[in-house]
């Protein structure tokens, strides 16, 4: 499997291996902005979508029929997992956890993760998928980082400065350590059942890790997410490592590890580069909002991106983060195809 994989520009990148053009593919490619997607979920509510096989497949491959991506990215939310640790779980559209996990006992009620049991759809989306993509594109897997999946399980909700997690942190360290051992505990069989099921790559999301000073987390995050890397290591699939925020500290991010850095847009792609050295790939790095603008500004900054890269292997073109609702469809399509044409 894994040989055959090679065939693919998105697996080559991510190997540092030459390519006959750079992949490109965008974070969170099935959504909103997608009228086929909307029409889906017109009928069915999002966690149900997930919770689905044959409608999660359906929507992780309109951007592949669409844009004319080079991977696909499993069709599912970070979140999905801690339902089953134990926190009640929705959106109305954006994520609640009930009831937000606060204290020690908080923390001992939670249970780790058994994935056979506990989100076999999940599973049964990627061997589908799998099934479907033979030939055309390879299947990306996903989850949370420890710290990012902490700050929404602490919080309980999505927040703009994660104040109840930094509290937990810094008030009751030894409470936080816990919660995040259990987390990592429940990422590494998540995301090894993923690749196990089918998934030739990972990603790992640290949406938030960028919230802390380079000191904390180094404290506070690098450890874990180091933890759950190294024991995905044996899997033999390209692990990719997004941390959002963390152009000053990507030293760090690159000692927790992964093949793969994905990069904001607050860094060019030389100087990540000059940090990271000859033996990552990095994955990036256009300002999302980029895709609202005119095409001719998009062709230049797709040309800027690629010129900063300078032809050197191991590069995957990406959005800095998600790509926004408001993005029209053609702008994202034409972004791809000028990807592929300028490289
Ligand atoms: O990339 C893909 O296309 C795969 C699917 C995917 C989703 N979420 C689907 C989704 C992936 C990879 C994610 C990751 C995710 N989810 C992250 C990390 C990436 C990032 O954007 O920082 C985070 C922080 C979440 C948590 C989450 N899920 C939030 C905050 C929200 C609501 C606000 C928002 O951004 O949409 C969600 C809901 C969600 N996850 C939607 C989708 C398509 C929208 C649900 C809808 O249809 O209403």
């Amino acid at each position: 499997m894994i040989s055959m994989d090679y065939n693919y520009d998105f697996i080559k990148a991510c190997h540092g291996k030459p390519v006959s053009r750079t992949p490109v593919w965008l974070m969170r490619q099935a959504g909103r902005y997608l009228p086929q997607y909307r029409k889906i979920r017109e009928k069915v509510a999002f966690l149900e979508l997930c919770k689905t096989p044959e409608l999660a497949a359906e929507v992780t491959l309109q951007p592949v029929d669409v844009l004319g991506v080079d991977a696909a990215i499993l069709f599912s939310d970070i979140l999905v997992p801690i339902e089953s640790m134990g926190q009640r779980l929705h959106y109305s559209p954006a994520p609640v956890l009930e009831p937000p996990v606060r204290s020690a006992a908080d923390v001992d009620a939670l249970r780790v993760l058994q994935p056979e049991q506990d989100v076999p759809f999940v599973l049964d989306t990627i061997r589908l998928l799998r099934r479907e993509l033979e030939g055309r594109v390879p299947l990306i897997g996903f989850g949370g980082a420890p710290f990012t999946l902490a700050c929404y399980m602490v919080e309980g909700a999505g927040s703009r400065h994660f104040l109840a997690l930094k509290r937990l942190m810094y008030q009751a360290p030894e409470v936080y350590a816990r919660l995040m051992e259990k987390i990592t505990d429940t990422s590494i069989v998540y995301l090894r059942a993923q690749a196990e099921a089918g998934a030739q790559a990972l990603q790992i999301f640290d949406s938030w890790g960028g919230i802390l000073s380079p000191a904390d987390y180094q404290r506070h995050v690098l450890p874990y997410s180091r933890r759950l890397l190294t024991s995905l290591g044996d899997l033999g699939i390209p692990l990719i490592h997004f941390v959002k925020g963390a152009g000053a500290m990507l030293d760090l991010v690159s000692m927790a590890g992964g093949q793969v850095i994905g990069l904001d847009w607050s860094i060019g792609l030389n100087r990540a580069r000059m940090i990271l050295g000859e033996n990552v790939a990095v994955q990036g790095n256009l300002d999302p909002a980029v895709l609202l603008g005119r095409q001719d500004v998009i062709e230049r900054e797709v040309r800027r991106i690629l010129d900063e890269n300078a032809g050197r292997p191991g590069h995957i073109f990406n959005l800095g983060h998600g790509i926004l609702p408001q993005v029209p469809p053609e702008n994202a399509a034409f972004l791809v195809d000028c990807v592929h044409r300028l490289s």
